[in-house]
């Protein structure tokens, strides 16, 4: 088993290697865009990798963007085919790292355009339908919204966990943000790594 670790890209190498992971998939793979997939939205975009530690090898991407204040998009979400179904999931951790980075850019609403076969995946993530499937990028594609607060919670529990462990004694009680993403919940979530 791999290890596996995701970040946002810092380095050219490591935006090239995002680049050529959307092109093997979406362009290669689905045949979703010809030529390529790089468009208006990235120059502003935070790409992100999801990284072989092992072998150093770049095996997955995505990247998210702001549309209007405090509304973000997350999408080209991809694994290479030799790593899905990888344990730990890659998917997964992709979109773990995804919702932090929004998060911490002060998001309100985190939105995607699903294709349809992958609609239950997200949803196992925390994230639900909006509306009906609609044509994006000439497919049909549903619009979905991540569930940020369970997001920041699940990420305040594991670090309050880990604060237990820390220092024994001093309890496991938790922050008194229950229920939404206040300010303890970001920056607990800050803290993790990916
Ligand atoms: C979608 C994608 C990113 C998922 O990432 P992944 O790392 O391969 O995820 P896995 O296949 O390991 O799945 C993780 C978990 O989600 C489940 N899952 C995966 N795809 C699913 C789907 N389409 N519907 C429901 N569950 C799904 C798996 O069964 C697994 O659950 P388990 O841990 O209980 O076994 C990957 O399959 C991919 O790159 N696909 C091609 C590009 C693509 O379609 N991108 C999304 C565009 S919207």
């Amino acid at each position: 088993m791999s290890q596996i670790i995701c970040k946002i890209v810092e380095t050219e190498a490591e935006r090239r290697a995002h680049f050529a992971i959307r092109q093997a998939v979406f362009v290669e793979e689905q045949g979703m865009f010809s030529g390529s997939d790089v468009d208006e939205h990235d120059p502003h975009a935070v790409h992100i990798i999801a990284l072989n530690q092992t072998t150093g090898q770049v095996v997955g991407a995505v990247r998210v963007y702001e549309a209007e204040p405090g509304v973000w998009y997350g999408g080209r979400m991809a694994v290479l085919q030799e790593y899905r179904r990888h344990l730990p999931p890659i998917g997964p951790l992709l979109d773990r790292l995804a919702e932090r980075t929004v998060s911490e850019r002060g998001c309100r609403r985190f939105l995607a355009y699903i294709q349809m076969q992958n609609v239950r995946f997200f949803e196992r993530l925390g994230w639900s339908k909006i509306g009906e499937p609609a044509l994006h990028c000439g497919q049909p594609h549903q619009l979905m919204e991540a569930n940020l607060a369970a997001q920041l919670w699940r990420e305040v529990k594991l670090e309050t966990h880990l604060e237990s462990v820390r220092k024994p004694g001093r309890g496991s009680r938790l922050p008194s943000t229950a229920g939404g993403p206040g300010l303890g919940a970001r920056s607990a979530g800050a803290r993790l790594g990916s």
